[in-house]
């Protein structure tokens, strides 16, 4: 099978890697890809949405694999010009992604269909946000938009709300758009993979991601410096309560509202006092918890990502692990408000019971792999027991290198003991 996978971060090497360990022998392509994800898949010459389009009905490409969500809704969108074309693709059509585009929509989409989630207000004006705002701290603000992650802002007091307001409304940060203004929610979170074919759903490994810079959940939010992944995160009484209040209104208010879904959805979660709650849906799968959930996942990820573009959910394709997964990111000097590119890696050599995904990385004139972005590496490993899977992946972590790295030093400990 020809396989395409779109997208170039740590996320979508972990995916090539699960489709390129699938069995079969894949033809793996990756648009626009990187330098270590084309150590398994083949770059795509083309530079844009109707040009890749293009390249893939001459190359006839039998799946396309969505890892990003950018290109679910740029233009006509990947998934409905696959369609279009007879692509079978595993990510879903514009429509159904403004569940993450726009979070105005998914809050509507949750209320409509009775999906437990926090109070919100959809506001135009600066003035408007902190009338609905009432005083009430903290508060999350939410731009109605894509942000690149840096659209939500918890806001203790008053003080950093103006500031996040001032970026949205005065400065336009992130464009045109409104601001939501939620109730803060409190508790454990927890991120839930639906694999969803139409009314049909398969539930992958729960993960958990640690968003702040620093140890102890200090500092400011980036995109995830680790993730954990087990069956164990969540009882299966909790698993249950979940599917019932989430995940299964969440699909059936999928179908309901003829919105077509192939491809996983992404449930953010938070578990209050009253029970679980959706903070967010995201098109596609979490980074990094993608790459701490790949290797738990065994069995064929291709053909059963085929199927299920193809409008066939095929659960007896793949099983999970029952052990535990941990992923550290190594980020570079001056993530997250900055990143640093050109700093050399080293102890890549080095192999072992983990993995390394690069997410941020790019081969140098010498050959050498050097930093290209924020986060540069996730390292990932497994074992039946947390503790276990904690000093591998942390053990692993320590054998790599590069000047200005950063990494947290409680990942898959925080949150547990
Ligand atoms: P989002 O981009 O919607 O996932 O939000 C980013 C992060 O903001 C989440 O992972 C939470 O940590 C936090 N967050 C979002 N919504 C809320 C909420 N209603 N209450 C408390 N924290 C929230
Ligand atoms: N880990 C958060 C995300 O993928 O959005």
């Amino acid at each position: 099978m020809k396989i395409l996978v779109v997208g170039k971060g740590g996320r979508e090497h972990a995916l090539v890697r699960a489709l390129a360990e699938s069995p079969g022998n894949h033809e793996l392509f990756c648009f626009p890809g990187s330098d270590a994800i084309f150590q398994l898949a083949k770059p795509v010459a083309a530079d844009g949405l109707e040009s890749l389009i293009a390249w893939m009905r001459e190359r006839a490409i039998d799946l396309c694999v969505a890892g990003e969500e950018s290109y679910l809704v740029k233009g006509e969108g990947l998934a409905n010009l696959c369609r279009k074309h007879g692509i079978p693709c595993w990510g879903p059509p514009k429509e159904s992604a403004q569940l993450e585009a726009s979070k105005e929509f998914a809050k509507q989409f949750l209320i409509r269909n009775g999906i437990p989630t926090a109070r919100a207000r959809a506001t135009d004006t600066l003035v408007q946000a902190v009338s609905a705002i009432a005083g009430e701290y903290p508060t999350v603000l939410k731009f109605d938009g894509l942000a690149a992650g840096k659209g939500v802002a918890v806001c203790p007091d008053e003080t950093s709300a103006l500031a996040f307001l001032d970026e949205v409304f005065t400065q336009r940060r992130f464009g045109p758009g409104r601001v939501l203004v939620e109730q803060c929610l409190t508790g454990p979170e927890v991120s839930v993979f639906a694999a969803i074919v139409d009314e049909t759903y398969l539930i992958f490994t729960p993960a958990r991601d640690y968003k702040r810079a620093l140890d102890g959940d200090h500092g400011p939010n980036t995109g995830g410096m680790g993730a954990v992944a087990s069956r164990q995160l969540v009882s299966p009484e909790l698993l249950q309560q979940i599917e019932n209040e989430i995940v299964r209104p969440t699909v059936a208010g999928l179908n309901k509202e003829g919105l077509p879904y192939r491809g996983f959805l992404y449930f953010g979660l938070m578990l209050t006092p009253g029970g679980p709650q959706v903070i967010e849906y995201n098109c596609r799968f979490g980074d990094p918890e993608c790459q701490a959930v790949m290797p738990l996942v065994k069995g064929d990820l291709a053909s059963f990502c085929l199927a299920g573009a193809n409008g066939e959910l095929r659960g007896d394709l793949v099983s999970f692990d029952d052990g535990w997964s941990v992923c550290v990111i190594l980020a570079s000097a001056g993530y997250p408000e900055t990143s640093r590119s050109g700093d050399v890696i080293s102890g890549l050599e080095q192999s072992g019971d983990f993995r390394v995904y690069h997410a941020g990385t790019r081969k140098n004139a010498d050959g050498d792999w050097e930093t290209n972005g924020g986060r540069v590496l996730a390292i990932v490993s497994g074992a039946a027991t947390r503790p276990e899977a904690v000093a591998k992946a942390h053990a692993a972590a320590d054998l790599i290198r590069f000047s200005g790295l950063q990494r947290r030093r409680d990942i898959g400990i925080l949150n547990f003991d």
